[in-house]
């Protein structure tokens, strides 16, 4: 026998046991999206190495050393999207979707980073993102955090979630706040951990989400970036704070949250759980109004936040759904000798056209009516709808309820239809 070939570590499989609880999510999130007046983007998988480079940031994790990245045939660098924003931001520039205008867009898809696997930590994983482009002023932002809000509440899970918000600045803030921050850090480099002391030099502010306890304990003592923001971008948080409290939003404000990607300025925020160890936040974004213009654009404010929806599944899969995702058959047709197959297919097709919303499954490959019958059952159906040779003679179905012991009765076809009808809705 020639080897088994398995899938790639950390890309699995949704099998199909798994997908209902993802069409469920979907649909929920889909239904919300559509409530604030979001539209859909459909995105390339693949872009070219530069675009994550530039917006990403050279100096950030993912493109240091979880991208995908390799030459096409004719010799470009390419690389499998580690995220969704800078893709978004290329298709709407290229196709003129900012100019003079407000967007709000969504996307949903797989991202590809090569991150160590572990639970809740991919190397595929999906993403469900949104960004508002065009929108300078706090409310936008607060909508972002709203809806997502109302997303938890959708699938039950908003007591799980908790947001944590912070405002990181201007860049010129960040850049006065950096240099600050060399110039504590480098009295004490050897105290760093290895990332922390390369970072040093090129980009100070991700030390900031060093996990080393001792790298920890010296940003304790060091300048904080709340310290250093400006007065706009100050402003632009008080408003935001407004409106989450008139909303009814609970928030803490992290001032050491300030995010893994370089585009962010003024708010950045993530929603974060216990539930899922160590790998929390469900929910990430903030907003970047250079990075439009820093990719060639007009200067174009904009906003936006990612769901990773693995964590999202494994958070929600704690509730019990089990009335909300329902499987399961309605009804399972048997045809018992090989001449009733034909009749058996021709009913399966007048349920479907009938009854919509009933779902039948009409069995297949013969066998022996205990074989049949065994595997109706398996099904989950309600219903067994029989057809042998006298059945076939008399223009008949015999209706049997596979759950109760109600006696099994023949029926014409249109008497079928009219006691299958409840499940029509
Ligand atoms: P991010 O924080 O890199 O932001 O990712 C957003 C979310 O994707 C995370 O909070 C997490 O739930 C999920 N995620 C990230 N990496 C993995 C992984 N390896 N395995 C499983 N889930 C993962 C962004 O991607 C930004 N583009 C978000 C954004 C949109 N900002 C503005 N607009």
């Amino acid at each position: 026998m020639s080897k088994r070939i398995q899938g790639i570590r950390g890309m699995n499989d949704i099998l199909p046991d798994q997908t209902a609880l993802w069409q469920y999510i979907e649909q929920k999130v889909t239904l919300v999206l559509q409530q604030y007046g979001y539209q859909e983007i459909r995105l390339p998988i693949l872009e070219s190495t530069e675009l994550f480079k530039r917006s990403v940031g050279e100096v950030t994790d993912i493109v240091e050393k979880e991208m995908y990245t390799f030459d096409d045939r004719n010799g470009d660098s390419v690389t499998l999207r580690p995220e969704g924003t800078a893709g978004c931001v290329r298709a709407g520039e290229q196709h003129g979707l900012f100019y003079n205008q407000q967007q709000r867009l969504w996307y949903r898809g797989p991202m590809f980073r090569y991150e160590r696997p572990q639970k809740g930590r991919y190397r595929q994983f999906h993403q469900m993102g949104v960004e508002a482009f065009g929108m300078a002023g706090a409310e936008i932002d607060a909508e972002l955090i709203l809806l997502s809000q109302r997303l938890w509440t959708a699938l039950g899970i908003a007591p799980w979630a908790t947001l944590q918000l912070n405002t990181i600045g201007s860049s010129e803030s960040r850049k006065q706040f950096g240099g600050a921050l060399l110039a504590y850090l480098s009295e004490h480099k050897s105290e760093l951990d290895g990332d922390s002391q390369r970072r040093l030099d090129n980009n100070p502010l991700r030390i900031l989400d060093s996990k080393d306890p001792n790298t920890q304990a010296l940003l304790d003592d060091g300048p904080s970036l709340s310290d250093f923001i400006d007065d706009e971008s100050k402003a632009h948080f008080e408003q935001l704070c407004t409106i989450l409290d008139r909303g009814g939003v609970d928030y803490q404000v992290n001032p050491r949250l300030v995010r893994g990607l370089d585009y962010y300025g003024k708010t950045v925020f993530e929603w974060v759980t216990d539930k899922l160890g160590a790998q929390g936040t469900i929910c990430a974004g903030g907003r970047y109004d250079g990075l439009v213009s820093h990719l060639g654009g007009k200067p174009t404010p904009a906003v936006g936040f990612a769901i990773g929806l693995e964590r999202l599944a494994l958070l929600v899969e704690q509730l019990d759904l089990k009335s909300e995702i329902d499987s399961t058959m309605d009804v399972y047709i048997l045809p018992l000798v090989p001449e009733a197959v034909a009749e058996a297919a021709a009913l399966g097709e007048a349920l479907r056209s009938q009854l919509p919303q009933l779902k039948v499954l009409n069995h297949c490959g013969g066998g022996s009516v205990k074989s049949q019958m065994k595997k109706a059952d398996k099904s989950g159906a309600q219903w067994a709808l029989i057809i042998g040779d006298e059945e076939i003679q008399q223009n008949k179905i015999i209706l049997k309820s596979l759950r109760s012991q109600e006696p099994q009765l023949n029926m014409t076809r249109d008497e079928i239809v009219s006691k299958l009808q409840s499940f029509n809705s």
